[in-house]
């Protein structure tokens, strides 16, 4: 049984509760580099992972490089306009096509030169007479599901997924008459915390920790009305501002923070969209992105503000989160409760992941009984 090589990786553990009864996940589930691997394999391969602006591949022949799941990744777009994606993985025997972003008309490995067409195709091969059986045809770069979302770009490892707007349903009615798509891309910021990309994500879907952990935001949110809404793929947590505390001083102020599972983030106020996304490191590492984009009508003063306040409340999550990962990795723990008012996105995240880690367990076995049959 594959589950039995993971740590508490039991269908008591795995099944699912209401919350008023659940146990929050094992900590060796946050510890452990095992789940380290079968969060990369159950849980980032198989979902739609956030890449970054879609401007960065606007123009025929751009090329933008990344890493999904520990996976080399190539997002491009065609000579057609259709956008594409490919491991950055040459077929003869592995080197890579592109070492940084570029703009080109072909893409050629930089080890010996095979070259492929903006398709994936493998039109030259230079030295390769004599070969036998050998035809171009069987050596196209392998694909990868791409697409983009209100000027967003996503790709998906896993070839049967659903769709990325049925994934999104209902946020771009939600958030009328913010617009996503007309949001321009200003900067990206990054950061290095030492937890688990699960705390990360754990203490983004509650409002539980305001008072505690970011005294100064939590008297700018009406934290009376902080609301948490739970959909299928998706939570939102929302509040209104307290009475004009809205940092970009529109009179209908409102924050929304929606969580895609497993690891994307968008934080909307009025003239910005906030994006978070989380990348597993180790089993105690995560990376996080914060892409930040405006309104073109926002002022350089409100946005440096905002960018400059956003590191502050970062820099006091990354302080609970790296002690909740100590805590997590101590003899003292092992699994907790929900707070059934406000946690309620924590719940829904977890029980997500117990979905993909079951999914998960069940494709494999059934490969390994097709093998063996
Ligand atoms: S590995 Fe690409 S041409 Fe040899
Ligand atoms: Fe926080």
């Amino acid at each position: 049984m594959p589950y039995r090589m993971y740590p508490e990786m039991t269908p008591a553990i795995l099944k699912q509760r209401a919350i008023d009864r659940a146990e929050t996940i094992p900590s060796s589930w946050y510890v452990d580099p095992r789940m380290h691997e079968l969060d990369l394999k159950a849980v980032m391969g198989i979902s739609w992972q956030y890449t970054g602006s879609a401007e960065t591949v606007a123009e025929t022949g751009q090329v933008s490089l990344t890493e999904i799941a520990g996976q080399p990744v190539l997002i491009l777009r065609d000579g057609t306009g259709r956008l594409r994606s490919f491991y950055n993985v040459c077929r003869h025997r592995g080197g890579p096509l592109v070492t940084q972003d570029a703009n080109v008309k072909a893409l050629q490995c930089k080890y010996h030169g095979w070259t492929y067409n903006l398709k994936g195709e493998l039109r030259a091969t230079p030295q390769m007479d004599g070969i036998e059986h050998f035809d171009k045809k069987d050596f196209c770069l392998k694909r990868i599901s791409v697409d983009e979302w209100e000027g967003m770009l996503f790709v998906n490892l896993n070839s049967r997924h659903p769709a990325l707007p049925s994934l999104m349903e209902g946020i771009r009615e939600r958030i009328t008459p913010i617009k996503l798509g007309k949001k321009k891309f200003f900067r990206r910021v990054s950061y290095k915390v030492n937890c688990n990309w699960k705390v990360y994500v754990d203490n983004y879907l509650e409002g539980y920790h305001l008072p505690y952990v970011h005294p100064t935001l939590s008297k700018m949110l009406d934290y009376r009305q902080y609301a948490t809404e739970i959909y299928q793929h998706y939570s939102l947590q929302y509040s209104p501002f307290s009475e004009n505390k809205n940092p970009f001083k529109t009179s209908d102020g409102e924050a929304y923070y929606y969580f895609i599972f497993p690891n994307f983030m968008l934080n909307i106020l009025p003239g910005r969209l906030q994006t978070n996304y989380i990348i597993p490191l180790s089993a105690q590492k995560c990376l996080v992105y914060f892409d930040y984009y405006y309104d073109d009508s926002t002022a350089a003063d409100i946005i440096e503000a905002d960018i400059r306040y956003s590191d502050q409340v970062q820099s006091e999550d990354i302080v609970i989160c790296e002690q909740v990962q100590k805590g997590l990795a101590s003899n003292a723990y092992d699994r907790g409760r929900f707070s059934p008012k406000e946690e309620k996105a924590v719940h829904h995240f977890q029980s997500m992941l117990k979905y993909a880690y079951q999914d998960y367990f069940k494709n494999t076995e059934n490969l390994s009984s097709k093998k063996n049959s």
